[in-house]
């Protein structure tokens, strides 16, 4: 087919597609009678409580208990958020006032706000061609302040762990991994968040698998399990180990509550146990696509630390310039080759678009940090370029088929 200016949808001609593609909600999409079934339970049980209730079914225990061993490590606690899961897991760490710890440039708000809440200063470094932190800058960034590394694996893509994990052990500082969009990936065979000291995970909707709400956390330390019991449930003393007939070995200190609730965990619970499947479904849709595209010229993947164990929800390419990229967006929204929301395909970093997940928009945690965006070129070149497209679990072959076409359709004309 020739494709000239006219045929594309942004300049009059017809659309690839007629609607938008499916949502990207993956796990709440696979809601089914066993997640309604699990939710029942608790409230026949009237026990909605995760430590005690009038017919206690603890089934946040079982959450914990199936997460750490899908996780592959020793401990898992449950929480009520990403966010809360980050904080915990910095404070565990023993991350606090005048430390410093150091965050990609592409993460989500969550991330420095987290360590702020900690007490501690978040010290960015950039992005490479992973979008995940770039090693040899973060050892650049690495002052006698910093006490930990928070490798964000975004969209779907592990960071470089063995190069992050080198790093920190020579410096002797900690690895926190947030895990929170790559749930189910690994590393080397390794599961996401068993490799760092902890690893943060979000059961927020967006995420792979969801409760609406949710966290996690997985350690194989005791005493960085005993912190977040502690920290993460007002600072009490004594809860959450006399099931396991534990006592703390750590002195008291002060907490919040970010505790789990029994209806989240029972639909969790349902939900692990399709994480394998929906990774599936996803890597096999985004495998096609790359594939179809493969070979339209102009565009540059995404670099992937492990190709193995990414988990596909995002197909990223950079082209040659941010106005090639923006026109890129602009014309394959116009193909409808889009998500209902409308936020993807999208450009990382569109600079007048408010959007958490770019630190250019993180002054109120960084601040001053926008007029200081020349030390972070590489990531604003990148992130300016990078074109990213939604891949939902729910997308069939004719979305696979949607979307190369109007990848090529666009490059044709654009590139
Ligand atoms: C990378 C990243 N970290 C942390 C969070 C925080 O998770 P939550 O929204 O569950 O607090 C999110 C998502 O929302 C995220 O995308």
């Amino acid at each position: 087919m020739l494709v000239t200016k006219e045929s594309l949808a942004l300049y009059g001609g017809s659309p690839v597609r007629d609607k938008p593609l499916p949502v990207m909600h993956p796990g709440a999409t696979y809601f089914d009678d066993a997640e309604t079934n699990a939710v029942l339970e608790v409230l026949k049980a009237q026990s909605p409580y995760r430590f005690y209730g009038p017919r206690f079914l603890n089934v946040s225990g079982k959450f914990e208990a199936e997460f750490r061993e899908y996780v592959g490590t020793r401990y898992s606690l449950a929480l009520t958020s990403g966010t809360a899961a980050l904080h915990t897991a910095l404070v565990a760490l023993g991350v606090g006032r005048g430390d410093e710890v150091i965050i990609p440039t592409y993460a989500w708000v969550a991330c420095p706000s987290a360590v702020v809440a900690a007490g501690a200063t978040p010290v960015l470094a950039d992005v490479d061609e992973s979008l995940t932190l770039d090693p040899a800058d973060v050892r650049r960034r690495i002052t006698n302040r910093t006490k930990a590394i928070m490798a964000v694996h975004i969209r779907g893509v592990p960071a470089d762990l063995d190069k992050l994990a080198a790093i920190a052990s020579e410096y002797q500082i900690l690895l926190l991994e947030d895990v929170a969009q790559c749930g189910g990936g690994s590393y080397h065979g390794k599961k996401l968040g068993s490799i760092g000291e902890a690893g943060s995970f979000s059961f927020q909707l967006n995420k792979v698998i969801s409760a609406g709400e949710g966290g996690a956390i997985a350690t194989n330390e005791q005493e960085i399990f005993e912190r977040a019991l502690m920290f993460h449930d007002t600072g009490t003393p004594y809860r959450g180990l006399e099931e396991k007939e534990l006592r703390y070995s750590i002195k008291p200190f002060p907490g919040v509550n970010y505790r789990a609730n029994e209806i989240s965990s029972a639909i969790l619970r349902i939900q692990l146990s399709k994480l394998d499947t929906i990774v599936a479904k996803i890597r096999q849709t985004k495998g096609k696509i790359k594939k179809g595209i493969s070979g339209v010229s102009g565009i540059q993947f995404r670099k992937l630390p492990d190709p193995e164990g990414e988990i596909g929800v995002g197909l990223v390419f950079f082209t040659e310039t941010r106005e090639k990229a923006m026109l890129f967006k602009d014309a394959l929204m116009a193909e409808n080759i889009r998500t209902p929301s409308g936020s993807y395909p999208g450009v990382v970093y569109e600079p007048g678009r408010q959007d958490g997940h770019v630190f250019m928009h993180w002054g109120h945690l960084l601040p001053g940090v926008e007029r200081v965006s020349d030390h972070y070129s590489q990531s604003l070149d990148l992130l300016g370029r990078a074109v990213h497209i939604d891949i939902s679990p729910l997308d069939g072959e004719q979305e696979i088929n949607d979307i190369i076409e109007g990848v090529r359709k666009v490059a044709a004309v654009v590139l």
